[in-house]
């Protein structure tokens, strides 16, 4: 194993000797965490300690990839999963590409109106809270699918440090203490017995995860069936059922993740490789940076009025799109072509002038509200042979549908609520869709996770994400943009203050007390509503950027616990 390490690693550093050198250079003050041969960026240190480790092992990204995503499922039980799911990209050293998609399906009893009364208004909170609102989850079919396509290390070598994990628990940080003090009333709502989660646990408490390392424990035995076909099946159906949901065994056992081809484009120099349908992702972002390839944004200057506007409108385009032709590709046609090609975009500004906002009602119509923090997670990692990988995971909503199946030791998701329940009328993120993204039996409901990894000349550049619902697609935006216009390291291309506008509702949302006054004045001036006040946090992207002399630097936001590793 070392021989074939140390060959490997000669090998990784021959291929990088012939990257270009037009990178940033690595000696900076605000870089964030630097590394020679490898990194993992995810929101839990626990996690990225866990993903490096199966790397000093001689695993891959892959493999990585794998620990890391169930380490979260322990570590940040938030938005980590085993009751979600998610996409995750990936670039290989020899600069093969794909992706997967372990998204949620709604339940084969689903139905087109299953959220709507007799007079056909939304039933409040059906889609968002308890049993009714989980799709059926896919993330233990998209880290098998991962495991054998591309894995090297035996499952159970990779799942032992996770399990270890939940039986030793995990500290309490402030900022979990704070998010579990905020949900208890919905865990209490959601859930006919006591969860863990009700405990009025304390910054620096341990949590211990039994249950679920026990689930862990039988999935690394019997494989990926174990949660689909085996006792896991059998106990977490009879669970959701009893608890007035629909997913059955069958819907289980019918479960697959897929592997999909990735959304590629260029933007100056750079490729983008990022999530295609049912992630609006990488759509949208190749349809806002193609929109506004034509400004010289690095002449405007960052957070600048004239930079601001250009991103707005481009944003409100793209989001105009989303809501009408993207859902689930295995159920509707979309023309990913034309939505990303020049022609079709250019003509999509050409109303557009730096005078005068343009107003979404001129696009459509609608009128609508953010009203709920939410949460999902990304983490990022490159390996020790030059394998990238960007995933984001979720369980929709902060601790996903608050049920929380205490046998198995995991929250359920309440990802349903992604799809359109009524046309026009918004989800829990303001966002409104129409027929494309309606409710149907085993549809995979339209999501805005981002995964993307940058090349640049041909190399790995960056590998980037974030949570944050309809925000997602403009945080990593903003991040990319961040590095290549504004020369920002990858620390503070993350840190930067940002904003987001999605069409409806027609204002900019930005991060509260973060941008400059004169800025704001100007912007309201020229017709721009600007919400600072019910802003959430906007996204906390996780990346990592290739620096000129071929190390890596990590960006883990501040704003979570996020934590870069590397080696
Ligand atoms: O798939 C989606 O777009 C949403 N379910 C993501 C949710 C999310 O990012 C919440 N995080 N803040």
């Amino acid at each position: 194993m070392l021989r074939f390490y140390c060959i490997s690693l000669s090998l990784c550093l021959f291929i990088a000797c012939k990257k270009t050198s037009d990178r940033p250079k690595p000696i900076n003050g605000n870089r964030g965490v630097i590394a020679e041969h490898a990194m993992v960026v995810s929101a839990r240190s626990e996690a990225s300690k866990i993903g490096v480790d199966i790397l000093k092992k001689g695993g891959n990204a892959f493999d990585a990839m794998i620990a890391t995503e169930l380490a979260l499922a322990v570590s940040y039980p938030y938005a980590g999963n085993l009751g979600g799911g998610g996409f995750m990209v990936y670039r290989k050293a020899n600069g093969d590409i794909g992706s997967i998609d372990y998204r949620e399906k709604a339940p084969l009893a689903a139905s087109k109106n299953m959220y709507l009364d007799e007079k056909g208004n939304i039933i409040p909170e059906k889609s968002t809270l308890g049993a009714m609102a989980i799709g059926v989850p896919g993330t233990i079919a998209g880290v098998f699918e991962v495991h054998d396509k591309l894995g090297s290390l035996p499952i159970a070598t990779i799942l032992k440090p996770v399990i270890t994990l939940a039986y030793k628990g995990v500290v309490v940080s402030q900022k979990q203490e704070n998010r579990i003090k905020h949900y208890q009333s919905s865990f209490r709502k959601a859930n006919k017995d006591s969860i863990v989660f009700d405990f009025n646990w304390e910054t620096g408490d341990t949590i211990t995860y039994t249950a679920l390392a026990k689930t862990l424990e039988r999935i690394s035995k019997n494989g990926r069936d174990e949660f689909y076909k085996g006792e896991t099946a059998k106990i977490l159906a009879k669970f959701i059922q009893n608890n007035g949901g629909m997913i059955s065994e069958a819907d289980l056992s019918k479960y697959e993740a897929k592997w999909r081809d990735p959304i590629t484009f260029s933007y100056d120099d750079l490729k983008i490789i990022s999530m295609g349908p049912p992630s609006s992702g990488g759509v949208c972002l190749a349809q806002i940076l193609k929109m506004l390839e034509p400004f010289p944004l690095d002449e405007y200057g960052h957070n600048t009025v004239k930079t601001i506007q250009a991103i707005t409108e481009a944003e409100r385009r793209a989001y105009a799109d989303r809501s009408f032709y993207l859902g689930d590709p295995d159920f509707v046609e979309i023309p990913i072509k034309t939505l990303i090609s020049d022609s079709y975009l250019s003509g999509r500004m050409s109303n557009f002038s730096f005078e005068k906002a343009t107003l979404s009602e001129d696009v459509s119509h609608g009128n609508i509200k953010i009203i709920e923090s939410m949460e999902t997670t990304h983490y990022s990692i490159v390996d020790q042979f030059g394998n990238a990988i960007a995933a984001t995971t979720t369980l929709n909503g902060a601790y996903g549908s608050k049920l929380y199946c205490a046998e198995l030791g995991f929250f359920l998701n309440n990802e349903m609520d992604d799809f359109s329940s009524k046309p026009g009328v918004p989800n829990m993120f303001g966002l409104i869709g129409a027929e494309a993204n309606s409710i149907a039996p085993e549809k995979r409901m339209l999501s805005s996770m981002t995964p993307t990894i940058v090349e640049k000349n041909g190399q790995l550049y960056m590998t980037l994400g974030t949570p944050g619902g309809a925000t997602i697609i403009t945080s990593v935006l903003q991040t990319i943009l961040n590095v290549h216009e504004f020369d920002m390291t990858m620390q503070n291309a993350v840190n930067a203050p940002r904003f987001h506008h999605q069409w409806l509702p027609d204002h900019i949302l930005m991060e509260p007390n973060s941008f400059d006054r004169s800025v704001i004045t100007q912007l309201e001036n020229l017709g721009y509503k600007i919400n600072e006040g019910e802003s959430i946090i906007l996204g906390k992207v996780d990346g990592i950027l290739v620096l000129e002399d071929n190390s890596y630097e990590g960006g883990a936001d501040y704003r979570g616990d996020d934590t870069a590793i590397g080696f």
